[in-house]
């Protein structure tokens, strides 16, 4: 009897120790069975109790209970602390891993045109320059009549303007801009007038839609010299102050004289190249002194006012700048064009 108590007391002993000693849950389930499973040492000594007398029946089966409900108490205790592991486990193997490099975002930029617009009016706001808008739907009047182009100019063609109904057209050029900018002021005033323009032309250099910036500069005794300092200035700080600038003469209704702006080949710095035709020059704008017959139209005295003015398409200043040899990369909105910017 005596010798039973004790063996059901060792078993229990084994059991908490395999218990402890059981590293997951499976080991744990194995235990459980070797220990308490209906094969178990211990479920056949509690059949054996049966042969017992009563006394012995009592004291064995009071030690016997005692050994199952400290198994089972350990058993659930080691359960439990193996499940909270295999979970921490799991949470740590989800967590956020902070050493790991970002991933980059992808930020949009300025549209290349849009970036150069505004270096141009930067340059001549900082000049002193105000900016003027007007409508994309023009009449004759302030697209050509007021800017003095005779009523046969091939300006007028019905291949290169494009007309709307009810004697509407779509404005060729910004200068009618300059025509609203003198209707809407007295003078003195300075001008830059940004925006879209229309053309019936379309290759390479050339699309139906683009944009020019016009200039507008009157006041009292304004000479070339000051077109000429002022457009200077405008493309040294556009191109960099290495590049040459000439004025050759040139022809436009409503500036007398006119000029257009060359400065020395971006490309080929002078030498001659494909770009600049072999001269080492680049035709960036065209300009000169306001036409009396232009102040006449806008009700300035051309005995008292004097003017300049100069146009520009950004498309060609972005193209010479950064060397784009077709204007329709700027339309075709490709990421690949434009990440470059
Ligand atoms: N309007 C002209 C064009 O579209 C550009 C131009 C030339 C504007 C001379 C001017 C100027 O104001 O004086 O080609």
């Amino acid at each position: 009897m005596a010798s039973l108590i004790e063996e059901i007391r060792a078993l229990g002993t084994q059991a908490l120790a395999d218990i402890r000693a059981a590293a997951s849950l499976e080991q744990i389930e194995q235990v459980r069975v070797a220990v308490m499973g209906r094969k178990s040492r211990l479920t056949q000594l509690m059949r054996e109790l049966g042969a017992l007398s009563e006394d012995e029946r009592r004291k064995a089966g009071m030690v016997l209970n005692e050994v199952k409900d400290a198994v089972a108490d350990e058993l659930k205790k080691r359960r439990a602390a193996l499940e909270a592991a295999a979970r921490a486990r799991e949470i740590a193997g989800q967590s956020v891993d902070i050493t790991l490099p970002g991933r980059a975002r992808l930020f949009g930029r300025r549209h290349p045109l849009v970036q150069v617009r505004r270096q141009i009016e930067e340059i001549f706001i900082s000049m002193g320059f105000s900016i003027a808008l007007g409508p994309e739907i023009e009449n004759d009047f302030h697209n050509f009549a007021a800017l003095n182009f005779p009523d046969e100019h091939p300006a007028r063609d019905m291949q290169d303007t494009f007309y709307l109904p009810g004697g509407w057209l779509l404005r060729t050029h910004t200068s009618p801009v300059q025509i609203r900018a003198m209707l809407a002021t007295t003078p003195p005033l300075a001008v830059i007038a940004p925006g879209r323009v229309y053309r019936a032309d379309a290759d390479v250099t050339h699309s139906p839609q683009f944009h020019q910036v016009e200039g507008l500069l009157v006041d009292r005794r304004v000479t070339l010299g000051d077109l000429k300092g002022v457009l200077e200035a405008f493309a040294h700080r556009m191109f960099g102050a290495q590049y040459q600038t000439r004025f050759r003469p040139s022809f436009f209704p409503f500036t007398e004289p006119s000029a257009e702006m060359d400065i020395g080949c971006v490309i080929c710095s002078g030498v001659g190249c494909r770009v600049c035709g072999g001269t080492g020059w680049l035709e960036i704008l065209g300009a000169g002194m306001v036409h009396p017959a232009v102040f006449e139209n806008v009700g300035y005295d051309p005995e008292k006012w004097t003017g300049f003015a100069f146009g520009m398409g950004i498309e060609r200043i972005a193209m010479l700048k950064y060397g784009i040899n077709d204007i329709r990369l700027f339309f075709e909105n490709d990421k690949r064009f434009l990440e470059q910017f």
